[in-house]
């Protein structure tokens, strides 16, 4: 892409953008899609209204934590098959969810022609968010590399288990989740900073912890999440303070909140045809 097509898809998206959050953790398991669902649902609690991008093609994805049966998928709108409007599905509250494209790596499969419809697609809408959220799938395939690396904003959900800390250290902000006390979240954080400082000369921000919860699991059976299944529960509770404490603080550089970043780096020189201003409403496919 060059400057000149960058600058217009710049225009073209407005001044208005979304907080853009990858979510991630240092193993399968350790409960990210939880996380990154039911975050999101606080968030629009808070009137953060959020776009939930599954980008973890493998089993336990979104839409079995919601019983969703989606017609459309990600993979769709890559291909055209379908617009974004089209494999959007409505959420709890006012929480909107793209659901993860089926196949093995289909994100990172890709052609250029293919990211280059979903970014003008994403671009399109993305002033009705205040916020996208981007599930990303477990362990570390080259696509999420990337994306982690081009996503403004980072959460690394973790759970005490030493095995589960070994990538958590290179992110922005940490949650401990699944701990039995404050305690032991505080013990595994101070064990993330020591390995960062040391490693990397920094340490990540700690967003908080959330506990262990019999609940957690009962709601993932009953394919209703923790937070509207048992608003009063202790992880409820819990993930209500995360949310308003990560909503009250706004990323210290929003000129990093850049949608395209992303994308460019996902996609490296994917080229894309940008139309004029004039006839934006008429790109959002
Ligand atoms: N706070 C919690 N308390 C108790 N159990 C939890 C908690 N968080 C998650 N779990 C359990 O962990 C399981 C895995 O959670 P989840 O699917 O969100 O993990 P994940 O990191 O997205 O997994 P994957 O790597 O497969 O995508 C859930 O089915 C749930 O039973
Ligand atoms: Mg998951």
């Amino acid at each position: 892409m060059t400057s000149g097509q960058e600058n217009g898809l710049r225009t073209w998206m407005g001044d208005r953008q979304p907080r853009l959050l990858a979510v991630t953790g240092g193993k399968g398991g350790v409960g990210k899609s939880n996380f990154s669902l039911n975050f999101a649902i606080a968030l629009g609690q808070l009137g953060r209204r959020c776009l939930l991008i599954d980008c973890d093609s493998g089993l336990g994805n979104i839409d079995v934590l919601l019983g969703l049966f989606a017609q459309y998928h990600l993979g769709h709108v890559l291909t055209g098959e379908a617009t974004l409007d089209q494999a959007i599905v409505p959420g709890p509250g006012d929480l909107e969810i793209l659901p993860a494209a089926s196949g093995v790596q289909a994100l990172g499969k890709a052609t250029a022609a293919e990211a280059g419809r979903l970014l003008k697609a994403l671009a399109a809408v993305s002033q009705r968010y205040a916020v996208i959220i981007f599930d990303t799938s477990a362990g570390l395939g080259p696509q999420v590399r990337s994306l982690l690396k081009a996503a403004p904003e980072t959460i690394v959900v973790t759970t005490p288990e030493p095995t589960a800390l070994a990538d958590a250290y290179a992110t922005l902000q940490v949650v401990v989740n699944a701990a039995d006390s404050a305690h032991e979240a505080q013990a595994v954080i101070d064990s993330v900073f020591t390995v960062s400082n040391r490693f990397l000369g920094q340490a990540p921000g700690y967003l908080g912890f959330i506990p262990k919860d019999p609940a957690v699991p009962l709601a993932v059976k009953s394919q209703s999440p923790f937070l509207v299944a048992s608003p009063g529960c202790a992880a409820s509770r819990a993930i209500r303070g995360l949310a308003a404490t990560w909503a009250g603080v706004e990323p210290a550089s929003p000129e990093r909140a850049d949608l395209w970043s992303i994308f460019r780096s996902l996609w490296g020189n994917a080229t894309v045809a940008l139309r004029p201003a004039a006839s934006r409403e008429k790109v959002s496919s």
